[in-house]
């Protein structure tokens, strides 16, 4: 990391990945990035943000679940497994999951090395004598755990619909990816949003003080920022949709009048109307939830709901 001369503001050199992902990304027809871009500093605050609005329904009703079935983990994973956390972020679940079932390990994964070793540290103090081994990484290519946790049996752990960002095809590879990696044996407890009312799935992503518009535009400032562009931020608008033939929800970046900008040397042109899709939210029925993970290798064992069926965790078996 490079310091300024009062070394209060960091300056990270490009991360090469990111600029490719958005050069190709606005090179395409139509024009669609990675959701993965979102998290840079500002954008893990803005999506903490978003998990405590009142139309934001997933993560207060996965934690509630978390809660309410402790016992029922427990019986069913058994004590001294290691706990992997795809995506871990902020982990502000784990805990929930934690003192249920009496782990042998814990092993976050995320790209972002600021935001998991603040957690990490965290998680450590509430549960000391747990060895808490975060790896930095992305979890889509391929990571390795640490060799602290060889021959423990494990429990993958991947909350929050995450998997509901990924294409049909992207997911099943990623479910596959993490049954190589978490071996024959372990278990996945997975969290995955349901299909519901149309009006309910687009308020949770269009949330009356604007902190989701507010999230998406950040991608804006951050390649700005970090690729020397010229977007101007206020010639996009949020934009939530749900596309039912796939049922998700897409999040856009709308061109409000025609623009002409610059990103990393490159030039680009938005007409009126035309988007950037920067998010699909997939949305499962309950047989899709238990088709797609039956597609990636794993077996359905059991799946907690809450009361309105909203939202669904599933432990699934190798
Ligand atoms: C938790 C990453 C799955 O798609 O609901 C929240 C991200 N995007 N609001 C989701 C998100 C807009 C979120 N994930």
């Amino acid at each position: 990391m490079l310091l300024t001369k009062d070394a209060t503001l960091p300056l990270r050199a490009p991360d090469p990945a990111f600029r490719r992902d958005i050069l190709e990304g606005l090179s395409r027809e139509p024009k669609a990035t990675p959701p993965i871009w979102f998290y840079d500093r500002r954008g893990s605050e803005l999506f903490e943000a978003i998990t405590d609005l009142p139309e934001y329904y997933p993560t207060r009703t996965e934690t509630a679940l978390l809660e309410k079935y402790g016992a029922d983990f427990a019986a069913m994973v058994g004590p001294g497994r290691a706990v992997v956390e795809f995506g871990a972020g902020s982990a502000r679940k784990t805990p929930h999951l934690l003192r249920a079932i009496d782990p042998a390990a814990y092993v976050p994964i995320d790209i972002s090395g600021e935001f998991l070793h603040a957690s990490s540290a965290e998680l450590a103090s509430t549960f000391p004598g747990l060895p808490v081994l975060p790896v930095v990484g992305d979890f889509n290519r391929d990571p390795s755990l640490p060799t602290a946790v060889e021959g423990l049996p494990r429990l993958g752990f991947f909350p929050g619909s995450t998997i509901g960002n990924m294409e049909p095809e992207a997911a099943v590879d990623l479910l596959r990816a993490m049954h190589r990696l978490l071996g024959e044996g372990s278990m996945l407890l997975i969290g995955m949003d349901r299909i519901k009312d149309r009006d309910r799935l687009i308020a949770a992503y269009d949330d009356a003080a604007g902190v989701t518009a507010a999230f998406n535009l950040n991608l804006i400032a951050r390649i700005n920022r970090e690729l020397e562009g010229d977007m101007p931020l206020d010639g996009f608008a949020h934009r939530a949709r749900w596309n039912d033939e796939k049922a998700r929800i897409e999040m856009h970046l709308e061109a409000v009048r025609p623009l002409h900008f610059h990103v990393a040397g490159q030039c680009f042109r938005m007409a009126t109307g035309e988007t950037i899709h920067t998010e699909s939210s997939h949305k499962y029925g309950t047989r899709d939830e238990r088709l797609l993970l039956r597609a990636g290798g794993w077996e359905p064992l059991r799946e907690w709901t809450d009361a309105d069926g909203l939202f669904s965790l599933i432990l699934a078996e190798a």
